[in-house]
C-alpha cells in the first residue's frame, strides 16, 4: 500500500517536472517568435524625381543608401522607426519595377507614393494636396473597332482592368471597366489626422489618375474627370498601387498639384518640397498610431 503511494507520488513528480520543462520550452520559442515579430517592417515613401524624394531622405536619421538598377533607396529611421525613401524615376514602368524590387528586398509594411501632379478638378489649386482614396490607370484603354480611313475616336475608348482576369482581356467583358485601387484606411486616417499641419493649400480625398502621358488638352482632361472622377493626374501612382495590391501591401497615393490646366494654375516646382513636408507629418502620425508588433 505504502509502496503504491510512493510510486504514485514519484509519477506525479515526474509529470510535474515534464510539464515545467515543456512550458519552459514553449516560453523560449515564444520569446524567439517575439524577437522575430519585433523586427519592424519599414514604411516606404516613393518619389519619382530627385526634387520629389531627396528632401524627405534628408529628414531621415542613420541613413544608408542602396541602389538597384536606377532606383535609389535611402534606408534610415524616423522617430526610431525604419523608413525607406525610394527614388523611383519617372513613369509607370520605373515605378512598378522599383515597387516590386523594394517589396522583395525590404518587405515594407506600407507604401506611400507621393509627388507632384496636374489638376483635373477646377476647384483644386496649385499647392492643394489630394489623398488618393482611389488610384486608377488612365492609360489602360481599349479603342473602338474601326477600319482603315475610319479615323480615331478617343472618347469612345473603354477602360481596361489589367487585374480582371488571367485570360484574354480582348474577349472578357469583365475587363472593360476601370480598376480603382483603394487607398489604405489606416494611412488615410493618419493623413487626415495631420491635415492642419499643412498651411500651403487644402487637403482633400480624391481620385488619382496615372499614365505615361502628360495631358494638356482641356477637353481630354475634362473627359477623364467626368468618366473616371479624377481629381489629378500623374505618371506613377497606379503602377505602384497595382504592384502593392499584387503583394497585398497597404498603399496610399498623396499628390500635390504643381499645375492645373483647367483653371490656369501655373507649374510651380516648390510644390514638391511642400508635399514631402506634409508626407513627413503623415508618416510620423502613422508611426505613433501604429500598435507595436
Ligand atoms: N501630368 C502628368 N504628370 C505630371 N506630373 C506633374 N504634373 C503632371 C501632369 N499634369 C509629374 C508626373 C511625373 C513628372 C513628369 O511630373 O508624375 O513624375
Amino acid at each position: 500500500m505504502k509502496n503504491n503511494m510512493l510510486k504514485k507520488y514519484a509519477l506525479l513528480g515526474i509529470i510535474a517536472l515534464l510539464l515545467v520543462s515543456v512550458l519552459a520550452g514553449c516560453n523560449s520559442t515564444s520569446k524567439n517568435e517575439t524577437v522575430k515579430e519585433n523586427d519592424q517592417r519599414p514604411i516606404m515613401i516613393q518619389g519619382p524625381m530627385p526634387i520629389e524624394a531627396e528632401k524627405f531622405a534628408q529628414k531621415l536619421e542613420n541613413v544608408k543608401e542602396e541602389k538597384s538598377g536606377d532606383f535609389v533607396f535611402y534606408i534610415g529611421t524616423l522617430d526610431d522607426y525604419p523608413v525607406i525613401v525610394a527614388k523611383t524615376g519617372k513613369g509607370m514602368e520605373n515605378t512598378a519595377a522599383a515597387t516590386a524590387v523594394a517589396i522583395e528586398k525590404y518587405n515594407p509594411v506600407a507604401i506611400i507614393n507621393q509627388g507632384t501632379s496636374g489638376g483635373h478638378d477646377p476647384n483644386l489649386n496649385v499647392f492643394d494636396i489630394v489623398l488618393g482614396k482611389r488610384t486608377t490607370n488612365l492609360g489602360a484603354l481599349k479603342t473602338g473597332d474601326k477600319g482603315e480611313n475610319e479615323g480615331i475616336d478617343p472618347t469612345t475608348w473603354k477602360p481596361m482592368d489589367l487585374m480582371a482576369s488571367e485570360g484574354s482581356a480582348g474577349e472578357d467583358p469583365d475587363a472593360e471597366k476601370a480598376r480603382f485601387y483603394e487607398g489604405d484606411k489606416e494611412l488615410l486616417t493618419a493623413a487626415n489626422a495631420v491635415k492642419d499641419k499643412y498651411s500651403k493649400g487644402k487637403i482633400v480625398e480624391g481620385t488619382i489618375g496615372s499614365a505615361d502621358v502628360w495631358n494638356n488638352e482641356v477637353d481630354r482632361i475634362k473627359w477623364f474627370h467626368t468618366k473616371f472622377g479624377t481629381s489629378v493626374e500623374e505618371m506613377e501612382g497606379a503602377a505602384a498601387a497595382q504592384i502593392a495590391k499584387a503583394y497585398d501591401v497597404p498603399f496610399l497615393g498623396i499628390r500635390v498639384l504643381s499645375n492645373n490646366k483647367v483653371n490656369g494654375g501655373q507649374y510651380n516646382p516648390d510644390t514638391a518640397t511642400a508635399c514631402q513636408e506634409y508626407v513627413y507629418e503623415v508618416v510620423k502620425q502613422y508611426i505613433s498610431a501604429k500598435p507595436s508588433e
